[in-house]
């Protein structure tokens, strides 16, 4: 126990992280250029936010949030998505009294207690959108071309955008009376979830996976014919604007979401590449919930991306990304009086800007050699005693193996100019760093 972590979670180490670093500059660059600005929330909250938001009959709230009790007797549930805090965050904060709408994202961990397998983790990490305040069909659009442009630039292909769109509260409880018609007719054939769904959330059958339910709902009334009119006006909206900006989109009216807080737009993302699990990411207005947790009557809409498998899809794709510069110059100490020297020497590039090291592990000359090899340095700063007697250190390139000695009044400068040039990125493959 003491030396594995809880199923379901992942160490991210150097070799991988710096995918992560580069995904999450990617995600701070696409969100800047479209006008989002980060929001930071606690990774734990009261239970009820979730239960008021995602919904008491969903499977997340049901079967899959971390929940406990803290000292002072709370229920506290560690977030498995980011929509309900930061609409918490919205109200708490009185943000609906600024300009709208308010443009926010958040990049963290979820927690959802699930069976794990690829793609699937009980800590996972998401970046996510958030628009609150407008009820613009153009901001649906806008959102979910933001999805597809993060994909794109990422370079990934073979990636589907689903639409559909879910009514809102006049018209959806028709259509689900019409399912529940619908379904009851063919209650035998459905799996043991959906037979429970049938009155509690009729919706979800559609999006069962098992084979029998799946055949029930063959023929099963689509919301887009419950629609009522201004509902139907919205849906066409968003699809003549994914138009106009040349969204490809499929409408798919078996889209119904895990999560209960969303009307009218809905849509998901699909990656071929990544498996079981192919939805990258998914969204849609939910223009009930700022109500719903108790402010005023703001609409809302965003998406969220899962990060894990978004780097899995692009992992199966083949891409690579850049690396970010490593070390700039590793100091290698001939002997011990320069051992000493080298760490004041160490500091001293570092203060200039520079990415330097030096050996803490007691090796010889050779092995530290080896050992700045190993880092891949291009680098290496060798002192002894008569190089520093002489006030000089000798520059040894670790690509061409030439070496000059350079007086310590112009080391930052010398191994400043042997850097410019090399700092060009290079693609990370390898799954962990060898050091
Ligand atoms: P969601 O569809 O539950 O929506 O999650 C969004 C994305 O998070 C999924 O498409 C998937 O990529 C990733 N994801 C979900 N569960 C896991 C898991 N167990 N392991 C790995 N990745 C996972 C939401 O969470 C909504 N809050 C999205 C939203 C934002 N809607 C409006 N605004």
């Amino acid at each position: 126990m003491l030396t594995t972590r809880p199923r379901g979670t992942s160490d991210i180490l150097p070799g991988e992280v710096e995918k992560w670093q580069y995904l999450e500059q990617v995600i701070r660059n696409l969100c800047r250029e479209y006008g989002y600005r980060e929001i930071r929330t606690p990774i734990f909250e009261h239970t009820e936010l979730f239960e008021r938001s995602v919904g008491e009959a969903t499977d997340i709230v049901e079967k899959e949030m971390y929940t406990f009790k803290d000292r002072g007797n709370r229920s506290i549930s560690l977030r498995p998505e980011g929509t309900a805090a930061v609409v918490r965050a919205y109200l708490e904060n009185r943000l609906y009294a600024g300009p709208q709408p308010v443009k926010l994202y958040y990049l963290g961990p979820m927690f959802r207690y699930d069976r794990p397998q690829a793609g699937r983790y009980r800590q996972f990490h998401q970046f996510g959108v958030e628009a609150l305040g407008s009820h613009d069909p153009a901001l649906d659009a806008e959102v979910m071309a933001m999805a597809m442009d993060l994909y794109s630039r990422l370079g990934l292909k073979e990636i589907e955008l689903h639409v559909n769109s879910l009514g809102c509260p006049q018209c959806r409880p028709v259509f689900r009376e019409r399912l529940r018609e619908f379904f009851r007719e063919r209650d035998g054939v459905l799996c043991r979830h959906c037979r429970d769904r049938l009155e509690r959330n009729p919706l979800r059958i559609l999006d069962c996976k098992e084979e029998g339910c799946r055949g029930a709902a063959q023929g099963a009334p689509t919301v887009l014919g419950s629609l009522c009119s201004p509902c139907e006006d919205h849906f066409r909206a968003v699809l003549g604007y994914l138009e106009q900006l040349g969204v490809p989109y499929t409408v798919n009216p078996c889209l119904v979401r895990g999560l209960d807080y969303y009307n009218r737009t809905a849509f998901e993302v699909v990656a071929r590449d990544v498996g079981a699990q192919s939805s990258i990411g998914g969204g849609g207005r939910y223009d009930g919930l700022v109500e719903a947790c108790g402010g005023p009557d703001v609409p809302g809409i965003g998406f969220a991306s899962g990060l894990e498998r978004v780097l899995l899809a692009m992992e199966r794709q083949g891409i690579s990304v850049p690396s970010p510069p490593g070390l700039d110059v590793f100091l290698v100490a001939a002997d011990e009086a320069a051992r000493e020297q080298s760490l004041v020497l160490v500091q001293q590039l570092r203060k200039s800007g520079l990415a330097a090291d030096r050996d803490y592990m007691g090796r010889s000359l050779k092995a530290q050699m080896k050992f700045a090899g190993k880092l891949g340095v291009g680098l290496v700063a060798i002192c002894g005693a008569g190089e520093l007697a002489r006030g000089a250190v000798i520059l040894r390139d670790m690509r061409t193996g030439i070496q000059e000695e350079v007086p310590l009044s112009k080391l930052v400068e010398e191994v400043k100019l042997r850097c410019t040039g090399r700092k060009e990125s290079a693609p990370v493959n390898g799954n962990h760093a060898g050091a």
